[in-house]
């Protein structure tokens, strides 16, 4: 059998991961995989992460199998975080905890292709690269559209309105809710009302990606366009992460949400949705829902985490001003959002930069702006203009 496998090509973050962990100089600056960096360059533990991880493991009795929806309290308490308090579509809302965004964007294509196989995944191009891998194991076809335009650095909406317009009934937007990976460009609110009205009219299915829930504005402003939308369509799923506005990054901490026509199909989506986790993972693991349950629950945590995480988000934009006011080059930064931008190097800048500064970032130029602290954000400017 294995002598009939083809060898696979490695995932380039995963591998950018791994030459940056090898390389053992000092001096090097880390702007690869997308992780919340503070100022001495390091991936804490949230306090309120902390501090609930403490209370779990004292109140936890059992490790028993909770199910394939995994913690159930964990979702319904991340519902009013997503939709917001005055969510009132709770009877055509189904969903469940997942192994990170990955999990339930796997659920989420496996659920599009159970109903629809010939539907297509239109994306703005760049996306995140595993999301084309995730969507072609699914069996089911992408299709790409402008939607960053490389010289100016900024997105080319007339150019995905006008892509829009021409997709067929039935198809399918792929779509990020905040902080684009990789290139840091949001739609503006009135952009999401304008996508919405297409949305809607042409009958689309979208299906949103938050990754990065308040680490663009805050955590109501980053979800206000995929608030509006959710209010325009019959049918729309959000996949949720918990990696890196909780920082649990290696628990796998996650959560898909649909919303479908009625109570009934409701019921039938969920009922797809377990069958599909009971093949994949089964259950999912508990730690970090676990954890996250905690901190919704209780106020004073509630308070703690989303104090830190408007800290994590001043941080990264203080980082983009900063970047911006050392050099021109780094302007468009500002209008930008989260922890990515994408630099206009070649492939051989990349690596000169590797080898020469020991910076490592994404083959594609990506940047993951959080990675920068403020003894390396002179070096990394130096060694840009050097490279330019
Ligand atoms: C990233 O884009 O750097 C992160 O989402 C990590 C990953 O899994 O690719």
């Amino acid at each position: 059998v294995f002598s009939n496998l083809k060898s696979q090509p490695a995932d380039a973050l995963l591998e950018l991961i791994a030459l940056c962990r090898e390389d053992t100089r000092e001096n090097k600056i880390d702007v690869g995989v997308g992780v919340f960096c503070d100022d001495q360059g390091h991936t804490p533990v949230m306090r309120a992460v902390k501090a609930a991880e403490i209370q779990l493991i004292h109140e936890q009795n059992t490790k028993s199998y909770l199910g394939s929806a995994g913690d159930i309290e964990f979702f319904l308490r991340l519902i009013p975080v997503v939709f917001g308090n005055d969510f009132k579509d709770h009877e055509r809302l189904s969903g469940l905890q997942t192994p990170g965004g990955t999990g339930a964007l796997r659920l989420a294509f496996d659920l599009i292709h159970a109903g629809n196989p010939n539907a297509d995944i239109h994306y703005g191009n760049p996306t995140w690269v595993n999301h084309l891998q995730i969507i072609a194991n699914t069996g089911l076809n992408s299709i790409s559209h402008p939607f960053y335009n490389r010289e100016k650095r900024q997105i080319d909406f007339d150019a995905v309105l006008d892509d829009l317009k021409q997709v067929k009934r039935g198809d399918v937007i792929l779509l990020h809710g905040c902080c684009h990976n990789p290139t840091g460009c949001d739609f503006t609110f009135d952009q999401w009302k304008a996508l919405s009205e297409v949305i809607s009219q042409k009958g689309l299915l979208p299906v949103i990606d938050l990754a990065y829930q308040g680490l663009g504005d805050g955590l109501e402003e980053d979800v206000a366009g995929l608030r509006w939308l959710s209010q325009q369509v019959d049918e729309m799923i959000v996949t949720y992460s918990c990696d890196k506005n909780f920082g649990l990054y290696r628990e796998r901490t996650g959560a898909i949400f649909v919303l479908s026509q009625n109570a009934e199909s409701r019921k039938i989506v969920q009922s797809n949705l377990i069958a599909s986790t009971r093949t994949h993972w089964s259950m999912p693991p508990d730690h970090g829902a676990a954890a996250v349950r905690i901190i919704l629950e209780n106020e004073a945590l509630y308070d703690s985490w989303q104090t830190e995480l408007n800290a994590m988000q001043q941080r990264i934009s203080g980082n983009r001003q900063s970047l911006a006011k050392a050099d021109s080059y780094f302007a468009p930064l500002l209008q930008q959002k989260g922890m990515f931008s994408i630099l206009p190097l070649s492939p051989e800048q990349i690596k000169k930069l590797r080898i020469e500064n020991a910076i490592y970032m994404a083959p594609s130029g990506r940047i993951n702006v959080a990675g920068l602290t403020p003894t390396t954000i002179d070096p990394f400017v130096k060694a840009i203009q050097k490279v330019i």
